[in-house]
C-alpha cells in the first residue's frame, strides 16, 4: 500500500524561557505512515503533541529532528500545498473580513478565478452549515462554532486531496457536531483523505478507520480502530443475550461456569463468559429452561479504556 503521509522519526523540542535555554520535548521520535482514502484519527490527551505534529506537517514550525513527506513531496515543498487543506485548532482570521470575503481571498490564493471562487464559497459555506444571513458579517462578530465552521470551509476551497483538521469538532454544539461529522464522512466518500486530531471519543468511533494514539509526544499505539479495540486478548469476553427465560432460572447453572456473570433483562437475561468454550454449556442451559438465543457477541474494549490505558 502506498502511504500519502510519511512521518519519519520526528522530534520537536520547544525552547522556552527568556534565553531559550530550556527545552521541552513535545514530540519524541514519531514515525507514522498514513494511507489514502480514509479518515485517520490522530489521538491523544491534552499536550500529547497532536497540534505540534500537524504544525510541523504544515511547515508552520520546524522539527528539531526527523522529516516527513506528504503526497511524496518533502513537507518544505510548496508544490504540495496546492493539493492539501488545513484547518487549525481554534481558527483565527482577519477580524474585519466577512466570511464571504475570507473565502474569496483563499480562493484567489489557490488561483481560482472569480466565478469559480464565488461558486465554491457559496457551496462550502452552505455545506458547513453557516446561515446565509451571516456570510456578509465580519468574523469578529462570529461565535466560536461559527469560526470553526468557517475554518473548515476555508480548508476545502481548493478541493484538497488530503485535509488536515486539528480538533474539527471543538466549539460545536451537538447538532453542529453531527453536521460536521456527516460532512467529514461525505468527504471520504468522495475520495478525500482526512487526517484529524481529536479527543472526542464518540467522534472517533463514528468516523475513523485507523488511528494513532500519542502519549507525551511518543506513539503509544497505531492501527485499525477495530483491531485495537479487540486485540486485548486477556480482556476479551463474550456476551450472550437470551429471551423467554428469567435470570433466576439460569442462576444455578451459570454460577458453575468460572468467570461468568448473569444480568437480568426485561425480556430475559445476559450472560457474560470469558472462555469461548463455555458458549455451548450456556446455550444448553438456556434451552433446557425454555429460553431462546438472541445474540452472541465478543465484548470489545471501549475506546475510552484503550485511551486511558495508553495514557497511563
Ligand atoms: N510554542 C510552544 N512553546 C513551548 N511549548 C509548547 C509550545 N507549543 C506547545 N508546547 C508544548 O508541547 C507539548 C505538546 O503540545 P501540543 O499543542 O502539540 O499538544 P496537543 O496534543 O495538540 O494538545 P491539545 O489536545 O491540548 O490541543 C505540550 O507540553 C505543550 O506545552
Ligand atoms: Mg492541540
Amino acid at each position: 500500500m502506498n502511504s500519502i503521509i510519511e512521518i519519519e522519526n520526528l522530534t520537536k523540542d520547544y525552547e522556552i524561557g527568556f534565553w531559550k535555554k530550556k527545552k521541552v520535548r513535545a514530540l519524541d521520535n514519531l514515525t507514522l505512515n498514513v494511507e489514502g482514502g480514509q479518515i485517520f484519527g490522530f489521538l491523544g490527551g491534552n499536550g500529547a503533541g497532536k497540534t505540534t505534529t500537524i504544525k510541523i506537517l504544515m511547515s508552520l514550525i520546524f522539527p528539531s529532528a526527523g522529516n516527513a513527506r506528504i503526497l511524496g513531496y518533502d513537507i518544505s515543498d510548496v508544490k504540495m500545498r496546492q493539493r492539501i487543506g488545513y484547518c487549525p485548532e481554534n481558527p483565527y482570521f482577519y477580524d474585519y473580513l466577512t466570511a464571504r470575503e475570507l473565502m474569496m481571498y483563499f480562493g484567489e490564493l489557490f488561483g481560482l478565478d472569480k466565478a469559480k471562487s464565488k461558486q465554491k464559497t457559496e457551496e462550502l459555506l452552505t455545506k458547513v452549515g453557516l446561515e446565509e444571513a451571516s456570510w456578509n458579517k465580519q468574523l469578529r462578530k462570529f461565535s466560536k462554532g461559527m469560526l470553526q465552521r468557517t475554518g473548515l470551509a476555508q480548508s476545502l476551497i481548493n478541493d484538497p486531496e488530503i485535509v488536515f483538521l486539528d480538533e474539527p469538532m471543538s466549539g460545536l454544539d451537538p447538532i453542529g457536531r453531527r453536521e460536521i461529522r456527516e460532512l467529514i464522512a461525505d468527504l471520504r466518500k468522495n475520495g478525500t483523505t482526512i487526517f484529524m486530531s481529536t479527543h472526542i471519543l464518540s467522534d472517533i468511533e463514528a468516523l475513523c478507520d485507523n488511528v494513532a494514539i500519542l502519549r507525551k509526544g511518543k506513539l503509544a499505539a497505531a492501527g485499525k480502530l477495530d483491531d485495537l479495540l479487540t486485540s486485548q486478548g486477556e480482556n476479551q469476553s463474550f456476551e450472550i443475550n437470551v429471551k423467554g427465560v428469567s435470570a433466576e432460572n439460569l442462576q444455578n447453572a451459570v454460577s458453575k461456569i468460572a468467570g461468568s456473570s448473569l444480568t437480568a433483562k426485561p425480556s430475559g437475561a445476559t450472560i457474560q463468559i470469558i472462555d469461548e468454550n463455555d458458549v455451548d454449556k450456556v446455550l444448553q442451559t438456556v434451552k433446557k429452561a425454555g429460553g431462546k438465543l438472541v445474540s452472541i457477541q465478543p465484548v470489545k474494549q471501549s475506546l475510552e479504556e484503550l485511551f486511558v490505558e495508553k495514557e497511563k
